[in-house]
C-alpha cells in the first residue's frame, strides 16, 4: 500500500517525506486555503514545490463544476509538473472530464465518493485514483472501512484498473483497516502516519533497553 500524505503544509510534507515511507501528496480547496495560498500563479507555485520536494503523485484540485472549465483547468495544471494528478469531484461534468483527461493522457483522482456506484463510475471513465472519504463516512455513521472492502471486492470481480486512495483519514486505525480491506493507497494527515509509530511496549522496552545499556 503507497502512503500520501493529505496536507498542503510544506513543513509536514518534508518531514512525513524525511521518513522515507512517502509516495505522494494529496490537497484539497480546504487545505490550500488552510496555508494561505490565493490566486492561479500561487496555487501553481505551491503545486510546483510540492512536486520539487517529493517525488510522487501529487493531487491538485480543480476548483470548476462544468466540463470544459475542469478540461481547461486540469491540463493547466498537469502542466505544472509531470507528477501532478489532477483531482476531479465526483459529479456529472466530472466523470465526463475524466474520462477526457484519460483519453488525452492526462492521470486522475476522482474525488469525493462516498458509494460503490460511484467508485465503478469512476473506474469506467479511466480514473487513476479513486477516493473514497471514510472518516467522513464514519461521521455520518456508516463504516467507511466497509466501503474500501467492496470496491475493493468490485474492482477485483471487474479487473478495473483503478486505485483506490482512502481519504479522510482519522487515525492510524484507519490506516491499518484500510490495509487489511484492500486499498491501493491511504492518504493520511502527518499525525496519523506518525501514530503507527507508538506503542506503549515499544517506550517500556526502549526505556529499559537504555538503562541496562549503561551497565554493559
Ligand atoms: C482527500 O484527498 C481529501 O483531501 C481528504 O482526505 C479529506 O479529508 P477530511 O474529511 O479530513 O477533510
Amino acid at each position: 500500500m503507497k502512503f500520501f500524505i493529505d496536507t498542503a503544509n510544506l513543513a509536514q510534507i518534508k518531514e512525513a517525506n524525511e521518513l522515507g515511507i512517502l509516495d505522494g501528496v494529496t490537497t484539497n480547496p480546504s487545505l490550500m486555503a488552510k496555508e494561505g495560498i490565493k490566486g492561479e500563479e500561487a496555487i501553481a507555485k505551491h503545486y510546483k514545490t510540492i512536486c520539487e520536494i517529493v517525488d510522487g503523485d501529487i493531487s491538485a484540485e480543480v476548483l470548476s463544476t462544468d466540463f470544459n472549465t475542469i478540461v481547461e483547468e486540469g491540463k493547466k495544471l498537469a502542466a505544472i509538473h509531470p507528477n501532478i494528478i489532477v483531482k476531479v469531484p465526483m459529479i456529472k461534468d466530472g466523470v465526463k472530464a475524466i474520462k477526457w483527461f484519460t483519453d488525452n493522457g492526462i492521470k486522475t483522482n476522482c474525488t469525493l465518493v462516498f458509494s460503490a456506484g460511484q467508485a465503478i463510475l469512476a473506474a469506467k471513465a479511466g480514473a487513476t485514483y479513486v477516493s473514497p472519504f471514510i472518516g467522513r463516512i464514519d461521521d455520518s455513521s456508516w463504516d467507511g472501512v466497509e466501503l474500501i472492502a467492496q470496491i475493493a471486492h468490485i474492482y477485483a470481480l471487474q479487473e478495473f484498473d483503478t486505485q483506490i486512495l482512502a481519504a479522510s483519514i482519522r487515525n492510524a486505525l484507519h490506516i491499518v483497516k484500510c490495509a487489511e480491506a484492500g486499498a491501493d493507497v491511504c492518504t493520511c494527515p502527518l499525525e496519523s502516519i506518525l501514530g503507527l509509530l507508538k506503542h506503549p511496549l515499544t517506550d517500556i522496552g526502549l526505556a529499559k533497553f537504555l538503562e541496562d545499556a549503561k551497565k554493559m
